[in-house]
């Protein structure tokens, strides 16, 4: 079969340090499972000492990226105050991942917040987008030479509706005001470490992750209720940043159709199972003229049995995308480990590679070959 993957597409997996590092205790989630309102992180996968081996399974699972975020509170524990060590621990991390042939893709920030920072009131600080901005320019001086793609921020519109709306995430609140004003705030934070970034590094290329959904009507009313939600969650962000990006990560994991009752697959987590809803909002990003890149996708599935047919109909509508015109160049597969999954805790699996949290020990699901093996068939048809 041709397929129509332009050359250099990027295939890989994501995930985020607190999911997947241990060890990180000075952050607003530590703090928060400390008292209990939150489950317990604790080691997770380890996978900061254990990023060498678990790099290898990737490179030998045929990924030619890789996503992942640095922890803030490791590299400014201490508000102004920059920790050199961590900063070389990243840099070993990033050259380890480019002399196994990935290409890095760095998450900037990806939920957590140093405690110090949560401590003055977190995104509504009146500083966070100066200070948040500061962060960002020093990890780009320092180690922009390793990594050619930054992603600023993940899910600012997920962050902002689970910690200040839906009151689930710290710093549980739920207020529809505050939810408005996060919002403002990290689009000015956003703004503002773009700009800084640029003046510290040049030629990197700087985007978002931004988690899209696909809303639909049935009728009329809902299909105008359904174009406002894709107003209001897929695009307001987007749309205020868009002279501040080079390019958009799309975050795919949910479709919402109103009035529907058709019985779908579902995830471990209840998530219906819908790949032509990625299609949809890729399709619906093209207009920022911009490259895209689906820089998380995926599902709970603890025994793997639709974990292969899953990322095989969603690189199918990753592929139709492409034939519609749609700029995409990479796709993300969430996670490369099972991790810690916020509030979920460790029950949900997302991992290509199962975590043992006992021992340590990865243990590499079919659903990893099955991805393997679309790699290669991509590869073999150019
Ligand atoms: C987040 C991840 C999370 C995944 C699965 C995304 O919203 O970026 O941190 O683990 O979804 O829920």
């Amino acid at each position: 079969m041709v397929r129509k993957f332009p050359d250099g597409f990027y295939f890989g997996a994501a995930t985020s340090a607190y999911q997947v590092e241990g060890g990180i205790e000075n952050n607003d989630w530590a703090e928060e499972a400390r008292k209990g309102t939150v489950p317990v992180c604790g080691k997770t996968a380890e996978h900061y000492t254990k990023f060498k081996q678990d790099f290898a399974i990737a490179k030998m699972l045929g990924h030619n990226a890789h996503r992942l975020s640095v922890e803030w509170a490791r590299i400014e524990p201490v508000q102004g105050r920059f920790n050199q060590k961590e900063i070389e621990h990243y840099r070993t991390v990033l050259r380890e991942l480019k002399s196994q042939g990935m290409e890095p893709f760095v998450t900037l920030w990806h939920f957590t917040l140093p405690d110090w920072l949560s401590k003055k009131g977190g995104v509504l600080s009146p500083s966070f987008p100066f200070v948040f901005s500061k962060y960002c320019r020093h990890v780009v001086e320092k180690l922009g030479a390793e990594a050619d793609f930054w992603i600023i921020m993940n899910e600012p519109v997920v962050f902002a509706s689970n910690g200040y709306n839906r009151g689930v995430w710290p710093p549980f609140k739920k207020n529809v005001l505050s939810f408005l004003r996060v919002q403002s705030s990290l689009v000015k934070a956003h703004r503002e470490a773009y700009r800084q970034i640029k003046k510290a590094k040049e030629f990197v290329q700087v985007g978002i992750a931004k988690n899209n959904i696909d809303f639909c009507g049935g009728n009329f009313w809902s299909s105008i209720f359904a174009g406002f939600l894709r107003w209001f969650w897929n695009k307001r962000f987007l749309n205020s940043i868009r002279g501040e990006t080079d390019f958009i990560g799309i975050n795919f994991y949910f479709h919402k159709k109103f009035g529907d009752d058709k019985h779908h697959e579902k995830s471990d987590m209840g998530w219906d199972i819908y790949p032509a809803g990625l299609e949809s909002v890729l399709v619906e990003a093209k207009s920022y003229e911009k490259p895209i890149y689906v820089t998380e996708n995926g599902l709970a599935d603890a025994k793997d049995l639709r974990r292969g047919q899953y990322i095989i109909e969603h690189v199918a509508a990753v592929e139709e995308a492409i034939k519609k015109g749609v700029d995409v160049r990479g796709y993300f597969y969430w996670s490369l480990l099972d991790n810690y999954e916020w509030a979920e805790g460790f029950g949900p699996r997302f991992g290509l590679v199962e975590t043992d949290y006992e021992t340590g020990k990865r243990t590499v699901r079919n659903s990893a070959e099955v991805y393997k093996h679309l790699i290669n068939s991509v590869k073999n048809s150019r």
